[in-house]
């Protein structure tokens, strides 16, 4: 049994398990580098803590996140996360980011998180856009992302650095205000 669910504090603990199986597989047997951070993921319990407190956080108050899991039974093979900006002043805009284990994609499910995430967006009134980072070279990611209405706003190249090659970051936005969005 497949499905997908928004993860409550009970999850947490799997969730930041997930987050580092899925760090792992970045940049590996020809996988794209989707995580192109030197530190990778830790599952200890100020990890796990946060985001407890993070997920019990209203959403439209600093500090809010909020993390749909694709579970398989009991195990997280896939999330999305939504999570607000950290000043006030920012509060209208969050950040998504989205993963699935390798095995889960291509299958539909990225696109059906994108779905669940954005329309929970949409319902937020306190919320006007969603950004989001990934690599130029990231092209699943890229085509998943203008399925859904994001368009590019910029190019940081030459951010990161991972075993000596150059990735260049797409920064992208989805105006959730846009009705165009629902004729697509
Ligand atoms: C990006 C990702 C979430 C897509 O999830 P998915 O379940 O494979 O996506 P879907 O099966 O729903 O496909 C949706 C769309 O994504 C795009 N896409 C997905 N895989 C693709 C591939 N290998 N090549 C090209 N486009 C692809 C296509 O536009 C596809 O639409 P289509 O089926 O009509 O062609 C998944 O590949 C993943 O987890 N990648 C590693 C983590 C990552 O890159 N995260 C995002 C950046 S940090």
């Amino acid at each position: 049994m497949i499905n997908i669910i928004v993860l409550k504090g009970s999850h947490a603990e799997a969730y930041a398990k997930h987050l580092m199986i899925h760090a792992k597989e970045s940049g590996i047997d020809g996988n794209t580098i989707h995580y192109p951070l030197s530190k990778l993921p830790n599952a200890d319990n100020t990890k796990i803590e946060k985001c407890k407190i993070a997920w019990n956080t209203k959403p439209g108050i600093v500090g809010w996140s909020r993390v749909w899991g694709l579970l398989v039974d009991e195990e997280i093979v896939g999330h999305i996360r939504l999570k607000g900006e950290s000043d006030l002043n920012e509060i209208h805009r969050c950040d998504l980011s989205i993963g699935l284990i390798k095995k889960f994609r291509r299958s539909g499910w990225g696109s059906r998180l994108m779905e669940t995430a954005i329309t929970w967006a949409r319902e937020q009134e306190f919320l006007y856009w969603v950004d989001l980072n990934t690599s130029v070279a990231n092209k699943s990611a890229l085509n998943l992302y203008k399925k859904f209405g994001f368009e590019e706003v910029g190019i940081t190249k030459d951010r990161f650095r991972v075993q000596g090659e150059r990735i260049d970051d797409v920064h992208m936005v989805l105006d959730l205000k846009n009705e165009n969005y629902l004729n697509r």
